[in-house]
């Protein structure tokens, strides 16, 4: 009978068989699959797994410490973090469109990937946290982006590597409790979907360093309001949008001109649809007078109302 210490037993045969003294590469983005999949093959073959974290400085608040805090410090696993900031922000300056903004940050992140792989020796496989799920939707995550990259033979012809997808036959509930059963935290186990561009499709147009500010501390206090109220679980995402508007407001006795946040949060099954999250009014209340108060250059805080379709779930 099918149980998850069967199926991780058994997997980690497979994975232990398959690699041998061979070595494995995985891009650890943080997220709930290449997560599970990192510690995952970890189990199986310790330190022949080498993970690449690669850190574009689209990241939420903290997140870039908490990925090293758990799988360096704690799982003690070989995890290599590229600080690639300087890099995605000089390809990413003048440009607004959105789409554009998305193919800079795909392209420079493998590039990013290939020419640290590149410094690593011997590597003969990738794992990749494809789900069951991908394999019949093709998906837009940066680990898909990999792995169309790397079967079309982007690489040098002496660096191609052999796929690992341990986690193909699995649904993503099945994935988080895989991810428990591994000894992964909630918070990474429980993790709302988050984009691989990043806080970059929710600065409208241009980004820059003091709007990716201003975004990541509103988001930092929006999501630390909804894990309090209790409310992580129920809703599917949550996070605020620099809608790149200045308004009039008054502070003190001085008329401000200044920025606007957007909170966007949305109740959802899979993404396709969804609909506004019905967060209370006082918790709302909580959220702005705090936005307003810590952050600076934000004078305004309103809610989206909106439904998917016909507004989609990022504003990007
Ligand atoms: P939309 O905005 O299309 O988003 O309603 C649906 C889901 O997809 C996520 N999303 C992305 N994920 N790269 C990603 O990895 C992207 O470019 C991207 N755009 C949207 C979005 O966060 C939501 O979960």
């Amino acid at each position: 009978n099918w149980t998850m210490e069967n199926f991780i037993e058994m997997e980690i045969g497979k994975i232990q068989q398959l690699v041998g003294d061979r070595k494995v590469l995985c891009a650890l983005s943080g997220g709930v699959d290449s997560s599970v999949v990192a510690a995952l093959i970890h189990k199986a073959i310790g330190d022949k797994l080498t993970c690449i974290f690669v850190d574009h400085g689209l990241l939420r608040k903290n997140e870039a410490e908490s990925v090293m805090n758990t799988f360096r410090d704690r799982f003690q696993m070989n995890v290599i973090k590229v600080d690639a900031k300087d890099r995605f922000l000089n390809k990413l300056a003048g440009v607004s469109d959105p789409e554009q903004k998305r193919k800079i940050i795909g392209n420079e992140f493998i590039y990013v990937f290939d020419d640290e792989a590149e410094k690593l020796k011997d590597i003969e496989f990738l794992a990749q946290g494809t789900l069951y799920t991908d394999i019949i939707e093709s998906g837009t995550d940066t680990a898909q982006t990999i792995k169309s990259h790397h079967n079309v033979g982007g690489l040098p012809e002496d660096m191609q590597f052999e796929l690992i997808e341990p986690l193909n036959t699995l649904f993503k509930d099945e994935v988080r409790e895989l991810g428990l059963e591994l000894g992964l935290p909630e918070e990474i186990v429980w993790r709302q979907p988050f984009p691989g561009p990043g806080l970059a499709i929710r600065i409208l147009g241009e980004v820059s360093e003091d709007k990716l500010h201003i975004v990541r501390e509103s988001d930092a206090i929006l999501r630390d309001e909804i894990k309090k109220a209790g409310l992580d679980r129920a809703i599917w995402q949550y996070f605020t949008v620099l809608p790149n508007i200045k308004s009039v407001g008054v502070m003190g006795d001085a008329r401000t001109y200044d920025h606007t946040i957007a909170i966007r949060a949305v109740t959802s099954i899979d993404g396709m649809t969804s609909d506004w999250a019905r967060i209370p009014l006082d918790v709302l209340e909580k959220i702005s007078t705090r936005i307003v108060n810590e952050v600076e250059h934000i004078n305004r805080v309103v809610y989206d109302i909106t439904s998917k379709p016909p507004a989609t779930i990022e504003w990007e």
